[in-house]
């Protein structure tokens, strides 16, 4: 504790020392604090910054000091995360088979441990029965933890799928631990070859995996203090450990936990009342009600941009309880089409591991058909709990992967109580059907008595001259986004007395919006860089505008309904035509700086984005008008693709859709749209 202590006062910010000790929060975690976390300390934005500035160039001398270690290779002090997996009842198994056959059950064991480990962690030594792996070590991830973990239930079931020739089923025990050990230098020869790992650690780890029962997973405080919400674990309380003096806490992992999504779409948006589709809603309502029978099926919802689609979708799951935590949605980003399974990624962090490309290179049989085939399942699974419904958001940028996996789910609804529904624009909108149970529901305009009435509610106390209204009504053509915009615009912008014409179009309303104050301008085009979906930190870091002012324009944002506040300092502009206009205003001299100035912030995160989203930095490099800094991420992204590829087809086998298509790899213009 004084070591964080120490750390505090050295970056001015020792009064806080007891909020950190609150939080349980000692130095050896300091370099895993998500901006989420330093988010929830609750600091006064001064101090938060402080934090973030003096966190990353924490990481940052991490970061150099094992990248240094690992080319010299001696000897080098790190966290790490060590397990120990051992075949339950093997002595009496190798008592009852012959030598031969219980070589060959051995082999399966290992076969399979072995297998899941290498694509999570490392496989540090090989012992008969045991197998000893590290997680952290050659290289370092930020989750190590919860990689370990993935990969030990991932172990125990595939353990249990193992048989002996004469019909036992065979069952392991796994214990794990964390903390910092040093890690030596080669010893040994050949085969035997490893390196030394000292600490108490090991030690720990392979006292655990002698406290696990059958089947079972026994982790030690640290590692699940790292673990974060994504798994369900249970205190077995504290018990003394062979070699240790003190009694020990002991936790069981039960299995892994889908998180709630960290951006809601309700509960945070109050939303004015719905004009018209009255049918659609009808056929919605229908199939709710079908599907919570246990006759589940796919409602496919497409139409323009703005015209009402998430609003639609708002109001059926605003039927069901809002404290449901089976509700779901899912929400596709343009960003993002290279990037498998990403919207599902982002609503479930925890599943990342599960889908990574193997380390290496090394292609385990198996894993091929049953990805998307287990988020399926785990998704259906989730959506019965409630019974909520699964909802996909503009499936138009859906990835590849994400398009395969909502076939398979709407072949897999019709059994089961779970409505799954899509929303696309026309253009781009997948190919989900023919099936039986999905049906196709198109949105048109909203006739004129809807579309006045959306007019006079969003005017609200400021009601318009019949001379507007007939405007209005004429330019947005049924479309409700635009009807909404031009009639704020008009309110907003017109002075006293003044004489004002409704804008030609969505964007010259919105840009009379932003216009009418300079600082919600600035903030909107900042944010706009940055994309649809942006935190708070993020603009706070990047911007070239005094504090106050920020806070300010994001202010004025909000109550103008042009920014939705999701979770945890994450905004979201209400709809992507909103950002995309935002930053069309933006001179491109001043849009490359931003990019520039994201990218480097995001470089100057640990992990995270830089790792499983390198589109993300290829897009903002490419944006800052910088190609050859690009380049190496949109070659990562591509990589990433290209081993995807390959499970996709194998995939496509599977579901007998054909595979063998191409996707195409679209290198990114130098300055595409955000939305
Ligand atoms: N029938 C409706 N009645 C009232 N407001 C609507 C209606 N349909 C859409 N809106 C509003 O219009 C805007 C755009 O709708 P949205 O659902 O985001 O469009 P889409 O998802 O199709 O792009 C939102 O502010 C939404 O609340
Ligand atoms: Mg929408």
């Amino acid at each position: 504790m004084t070591d964080l202590a120490d750390w505090l006062a050295g970056i001015g910010l020792a009064n806080y020392a007891a909020t950190f000790a609150e939080q349980e929060i000692d130095f050896e975690l300091l370099p895993l604090l998500t901006e989420g976390d330093v988010h929830d300390l609750g600091l006064p934005i001064g101090a938060r910054r402080k934090l973030l500035a003096a966190l990353a160039a924490l990481r940052g001398e991490h970061a150099v000091r094992s990248e240094a270690a690992e080319r010299r290779s001696e000897a080098e002090r790190r966290q790490l995360t060590v397990m120990f997996v051992d075949l339950a009842q093997s002595t009496p198994l190798a008592l009852r088979l012959d030598p031969e056959t219980m070589g060959d059950v051995l082999r399966a064991f290992q076969d399979a441990v072995t297998g899941e480990i290498s694509r999570l962690g490392y496989v540090a030594k090989l012992m008969g029965d045991g197998v000893l792996a590290y997680f952290g070590w050659p290289r370092a991830n930020e989750n190590d933890a919860e990689r370990a973990v993935a990969a030990a239930l991932a172990i125990t079931e595939a353990v249990a799928r193992l048989e002996s020739p004469t019909g036992e089923k065979l069952a392991c025990r796994i214990g794990i631990a964390t903390g910092m050990v040093v890690v030596g230098e080669l010893v040994g020869q050949g085969v035997a070859q490893e390196h030394t790992v000292v600490g108490p650690t090991p030690n720990l780890a392979a006292r655990l995996q002698e406290a696990a029962g059958l089947g079972e997973i026994m982790i030690a405080d640290m590692t699940r203090r790292l673990l974060g919400s994504g798994f369900i674990v249970e205190s077995m309380g504290d018990r003394l450990l062979k070699g240790h003096k003190e009694p020990v806490p002991l936790f069981r992992v039960l299995r892994q936990e889908l998180r709630e999504t960290r951006f809601p779409t309700r509960g945070t948006v109050d939303l004015g009342p719905m004009f018209g589709r009255e049918a659609d809603l009808a056929l919605l309502r229908n199939a709710w009600e079908q599907a919570k029978s246990g006759r589940g099926g796919t409602v496919l919802l497409t139409g323009e941009a703005g015209i009402g689609k998430s609003r639609l979708v708002q109001a059926l799951t605003g039927d069901v309880a809002a404290d449901n935590p089976a509700l779901q949605v899912f929400q596709c980003s343009p960003l993002h089409r290279e990037n498998p399974f990403w919207p599902v990624v982002r609503a479930f962090p925890a599943m990342a591991p599960m889908i990574e490309p193997p380390a290496g290179g090394s292609n385990r049989r198996g894993s091929r058909h049953d990805i998307a085939r287990t988020i399926a399942d785990e998704l259906l699974r989730f959506a019965g709990r409630g019974p909520a419904p699964l909802v996909f958001e503009d499936a138009q940028w859906a990835d590849r992967a994400t398009i395969d996996l909502l076939r398979l789910l709407v072949e897999a609804v019709a059994e089961t109580p779970a409505l799954l529904i899509v929303t696309s624009r026309i253009r781009g909108q997948p190919r989900l059907g023919p099936t039986p149970s999905l049906v196709q529901l198109a949105l048109a305009r909203l006739d004129g008595a809807a579309a006045a009435a959306l007019l006079a509610a969003t005017a609200g106390r400021h009601p318009l001259s019949s001379r507007f209204t007939n405007d209005i009504l004429a330019r947005s053509d049924g479309v409700p986004l635009f009807i909404e915009e031009m009639t704020k615009a008009i309110i907003e912008t017109t002075p006293a007395g003044g004489a004002v014409t409704v804008p030609a179009t969505l964007r010259d309303s919105l840009v009379a919006r932003l216009d009418a104050s300079p600082t919600m301008k600035a903030v909107a085009q900042i944010a706009s860089c940055i994309g649809r979906d942006f935190a708070e930190a993020m603009v706070f870091q990047i911007a070239d505008v005094p504090q106050d002012e920020l806070q300010e324009g994001l202010t004025a944002l909000f109550g103008a309904g042009l920014l939705l506040a999701t979770s945890d300092g994450q905004f979201r502009f209400k709809h992507a035509l909103v950002c995309d206009i935002a930053y069309e205003s933006l001179l491109t001299p001043r849009r490359q700086k931003l990019h520039q100035r994201i990218a480097e912030a995001i470089e100057a995160m640990s992990g995270g984005t830089a790792q499983n989203e390198p589109e993300t930095l290829a897009h903002h490099w490419f944006a800052a008008g910088q190609d050859g800094r690009a380049e190496p991420y949109w070659l990562r992204a591509r990589h990433r693709l290209a081993h995807w590829q390959e499970q996709l087809d194998a995939l496509a086998d599977y579901l007998e859709i054909g595979g063998g298509e191409v996707i195409p790899f679209p290198r990114p213009a130098v300055s595409p749209k955000i939305h």
